[in-house]
């Protein structure tokens, strides 16, 4: 079946959530506190509530279904808090058993092909210390910049991608 991207919508909302505290669970075991990660699962139908009450605010999250079911997403924004002139992709998540089928490239490519649409040709991204995704991020030819701290915990790794 071929991968869909399109907008999230309201009735995402609790499939979501479980997708988001499922790949949170198989991506940050060892890297951020266990609490944390159970409060995820523990929490889905609130985290589902969040994901529908800020749907117009987060007008940028896009999922990707094979066959009608969610197995990734992306969210970015247009502007952030620390870098002039630059979008911010915040997520970028695809299911374990998914991974590695060029999906990740591909929501890459699409969230990077809307922000180039807007006129805008810096990206950031922030990725946990420990993640092997910092790697996939320098694969696409990321360029570290520095780091700050995720939740005023987690060091997190910051990357330059001029488009
Ligand atoms: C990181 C992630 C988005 C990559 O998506 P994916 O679908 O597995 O990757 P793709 O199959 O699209 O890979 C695209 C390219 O990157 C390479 N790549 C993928 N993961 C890589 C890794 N961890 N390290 C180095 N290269 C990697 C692939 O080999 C491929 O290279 P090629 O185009 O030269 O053949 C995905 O693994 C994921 O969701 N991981 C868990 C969540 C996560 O960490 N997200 C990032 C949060 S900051």
């Amino acid at each position: 079946m071929k991968p869909i991207i399109r907008k999230r919508k309201k009735e995402d909302s609790q499939e979501l959530a479980h997708c988001i505290a499922t790949v949170w669970n198989t991506t940050y075991k060892g890297i951020v506190d266990d609490d944390l990660l159970t409060n995820l699962l523990n929490g889905e139908t609130e985290n589902a509530e969040r994901l529908k009450n800020n749907i117009n605010s987060q007008s940028n999250y896009y999922v990707l279904t094979l066959d009608n079911k969610i197995i990734g997403w992306v969210y970015f924004t247009l502007e952030n808090k620390e870098y002039e002139n630059a979008a911010e992709i915040h997520s970028l998540y695809i299911l374990k058993e998914y991974q590695k089928n060029g999906y990740g490239k591909l929501l890459y490519d699409y969230a990077t092909q809307k922000i180039l649409n807007h006129g805008i040709k810096k990206i950031i991204i922030g990725c946990l210390n420990g993640n092997p995704a910092n790697d996939f991020y320098k694969h696409l030819g990321g360029k570290y910049i520095g780091n700050r701290l995720f939740r005023d915990k987690y060091l997190e790794n910051i990357y330059l991608f001029e488009l």
